[in-house]
């Protein structure tokens, strides 16, 4: 079954970036609730992911960098380390982040932008793309935006982390169980049912896209993994990360 709900794409980002009523939270398309007080808990399991971030003058790209506390933490990272962050986003969601000299601010619909980063090809040695690629998926080619982003990176040991991926088939075998039913009637302050399809519906991402992912960039000679997320983060039991590492 396809769902056909009304879906939040790139240029409703612009919009909320634009939006002076929104908190940064909501600029980048979250109720506070889901990451106020959540972004460090969030930046400290990206750094699990990619202990390469605690070496000193690395080139960083951030795909989808947003404005939130996550952005903060990552500017200020890159200052303490003197790495050099390459932060793309919309030119509505980039004004929202210092200017410095260690950032380089490509403003714009990524890939299309890929242009601006063509002296990097190879050259990269971590990219970030954090609860982003749903958004690709729904309005853009998956393929054509993670074959240039692995291409950025550098031979010798670099990483590529496809982070925060709502997986369909994840959130109905946590729905399916007790857990997930005592989670859902807590969270909703309810005693109904969660609502679980008997398939993932059409148009959203199951476990065959991201394993698709995987092997695709296994056969290319990555490795490649699906990465549960650390269970302090806020959508843990039906989200988790995909890292993609070049020999
Ligand atoms: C849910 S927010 C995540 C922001 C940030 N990574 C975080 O987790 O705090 C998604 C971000 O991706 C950006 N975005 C979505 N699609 C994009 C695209 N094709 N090119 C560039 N930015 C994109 C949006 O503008 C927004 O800032």
């Amino acid at each position: 079954m396809y769902k056909n709900e009304k879906k939040v794409g790139y240029k409703d980002f612009e919009d909320f970036a634009n939006n002076p009523n929104l908190t940064k939270y909501e600029k980048i398309g979250f109720p506070n609730s889901y990451r106020e007080g959540k972004d460090e808990a969030i930046f400290q399991d990206i750094l699990s992911k990619i202990p390469l971030l605690h070496q000193k003058k690395l080139k960083i790209v951030d795909i989808g960098i947003g404005c939130s506390d996550l952005a903060d933490f990552i500017v200020a990272w890159c200052k303490a380390h003197e790495h050099e962050l390459f932060a793309v986003d919309s030119a509505a969601m980039l004004q929202h982040l210092p200017n410095e000299p260690f950032i380089h601010k490509i403003a714009g619909y990524y890939p299309d932008t890929f242009a601006a980063l063509q002296d990097e090809i190879g050259k990269i040695d971590v990219i970030i793309c954090y609860s982003v690629f749903h958004y690709v998926f729904s309005e853009g080619n998956m393929y054509d935006f993670l074959d240039k982003t692995v291409s950025l990176m550098k031979d010798g040991g670099s990483y590529c982390l496809i982070g925060d991926i709502p997986n369909e088939s994840k959130r109905r075998r946590f729905f399916s169980t007790f857990t997930g039913l005592h989670y859902h009637q807590a969270f909703m302050q309810t005693n109904t049912l969660p609502e679980i399809m008997e398939f993932p519906p059409l148009g959203k991402i199951d476990d065959g896209v991201l394993l698709g992912i995987v092997q695709r960039y296994r056969n290319i000679g990555y490795e490649a993994f699906i990465l549960p997320q650390s269970a302090s983060l806020p959508l843990y039991n039906r989200r988790e990360d995909i890292l993609i590492q070049k020999w």
